[in-house]
C-alpha cells in the first residue's frame, strides 16, 4: 500500500525568517525523524506562489535555491528514499490542476480568506494571482494525495479550504482525492496543541513576517547571530512585571517563552514552569537571545557546508519522480471532468 504523504511548501519571495523555521521547517524535520520509513515526505518551494505580491524577479531563481539549501541545513535528510524536494514550477501539472479546481471554487470562499484580505489591503493593485492563490495551494496538496500538511497558523485556513474543495469534488465525481485531515488532527500530528504562530518581536499582536515590513521585529535566518540577539534584547514586552504565558494579555513575553521552548525542543509547560511568576524580563530576554544566537550560528555553519551539486542532482531526480505522480492524479481528474476518455 502507498504510504501516507506529509507535504509542505515555503515560498521563496525572500529569505526565510524564524517564523517560517519554527512554523514549518522544524516540524517537517521532526516528523521525518519520528516517522522515517513510514511516510512519504514532500517539501517543496512553491515558486509560482512567490509573485502573488510584488518581488524582485531578478532574484527569484537564486532565492529558490538558497531556500532549498536551508531545508538541508535545518536537518532534512535528503538521503531518505521517501523524502522528495522540488520546485513547483518544474511540475506543470500544478498549473493545469489549478485551472480545473478554479472552476469548482466559489468566489465567495476565496473572498473570505484572511490572508487575502490582509495582503490586498496593503496594495493599490491586487492581482488575480493573490486572490487565486489558495487554489494553487490546493492543487499542490491534492496532486500528491497529502493527508498531512504541517503549516503555521496563518496557512491553516487554506488547508481547511483544500479539504472543503476535495470533499466537494469527491461528492461530485466519486473518489478523486485524498482528503487532508482537519486542522485539529493536523496540529496533533505535529505534536503541538495548536499550529505555531511566532509573533513580531516589535509588534507582538502581529505575526512575524518578512523584514521589509518589520525589520526590527523579524529574525531572518541570515541575520548575524549577534544582530538577532540584539533584536531579542530590544523586543517589546509589557508593564505587568510578571512573566505569564498568555498571548491575549502578554503577547510579547509569551512569544519569547514560545521561541525558547521550540528552539530548545522542550514542551511549553516545562519552559513555563521555569519562568512563569518571575519578574525579571531582562533575564528571560537574555536566555532567548542566547538560544537564538546559538541556533543561528549552528544553522549558518551547516548552510555553508551544503553540497550544492549533490542537492541539485537530488532536486532534478525528485522533480522527475513527482512529475509522474502529479500527472497520474491530473489524468484521473481530467477523465472525471470529461477532458479525457473515461
Ligand atoms: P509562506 O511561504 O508564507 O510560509 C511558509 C511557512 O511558514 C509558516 N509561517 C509561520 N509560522 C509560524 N509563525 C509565523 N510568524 C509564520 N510565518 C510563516 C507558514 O504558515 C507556512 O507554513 N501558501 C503557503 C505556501 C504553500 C504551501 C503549499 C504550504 C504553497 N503551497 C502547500 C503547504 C502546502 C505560504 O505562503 O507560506
Amino acid at each position: 500500500m502507498a504510504k501516507d504523504v506529509i507535504l509542505t511548501g515555503l515560498r521563496a519571495n525572500s529569505e526565510f525568517h524564524l517564523g517560517n523555521y519554527l512554523g514549518a521547517i522544524l516540524p517537517m524535520v521532526e516528523l521525518q525523524k519520528k516517522h522515517a520509513g513510514q511516510y512519504q515526505l514532500n517539501m517543496f518551494i512553491p515558486d509560482l506562489h512567490s509573485f502573488t505580491t510584488p518581488i524582485d524577479h531578478g532574484k527569484l531563481y537564486e532565492q529558490t535555491h538558497q531556500n532549498l539549501k536551508v531545508f538541508v541545513a535545518a536537518g532534512l535528510d535528503i538521503d531518505q528514499p521517501d523524502t522528495f524536494i522540488y520546485r513547483q514550477s518544474y511540475i506543470p501539472a500544478h498549473s493545469e490542476m489549478t485551472w480545473i479546481l478554479d472552476c469548482f471554487t466559489y468566489f465567495g470562499e476565496l473572498s473570505r480568506m484572511t490572508e487575502f484580505k490582509d495582503k490586498s489591503e496593503k496594495q493599490a493593485n491586487v492581482s488575480a494571482g493573490l486572490f487565486n492563490y489558495p487554489v494553487l495551494m490546493a492543487a499542490d496538496i491534492l496532486l500528491y494525495g497529502a493527508k498531512w500538511v504541517p503549516v503555521g497558523d496563518d496557512q491553516r485556513q487554506h488547508v481547511e479550504f483544500t479539504r472543503d474543495l476535495a470533499i466537494r469534488m469527491n461528492n461530485k465525481f466519486g473518489d478523486l482525492f485524498v482528503v487532508p485531515e482537519d486542522n485539529t488532527k493536523q496540529a496533533e500530528f505535529t505534536g503541538r496543541a495548536e499550529p505555531v504562530r511566532i509573533r513580531s518581536l516589535r509588534n507582538p499582536e502581529k505575526k512575524m513576517s518578512k523584514s521589509i515590513d518589520d525589520p526590527a521585529g523579524t529574525i531572518m535566518l541570515s541575520d548575524s547571530p549577534e544582530e538577532a540577539a540584539k533584536k531579542v534584547m530590544e523586543a517589546t514586552t509589557d508593564s505587568e512585571a510578571s512573566i505569564r504565558f498568555d498571548f491575549e494579555k502578554q503577547p510579547g513575553v509569551s512569544n519569547l517563552l514560545q521561541i525558547l521552548a521550540l528552539l530548545g525542543g522542550k514542551p511549553q509547560e516545562e519552559i513555563n514552569k521555569q519562568w512563569v511568576g518571575k519578574t525579571n524580563y531582562g533575564e528571560l530576554k537574555s536566555a532567548v537571545a542566547e538560544a537564538v544566537k546559538n541556533f543561528l550560528a549552528d544553522l549558518q555553519a551547516k548552510l555553508a557546508k551544503v553540497d550544492e551539486a549533490r542537492l541539485m542532482k537530488k532536486i532534478e531526480a525528485d522533480e522527475k519522480a513527482m512529475q509522474k505522480v502529479a500527472n497520474t492524479t491530473l489524468l484521473k481528474v481530467q477523465k472525471a471532468v470529461g477532458l479525457r476518455p473515461a
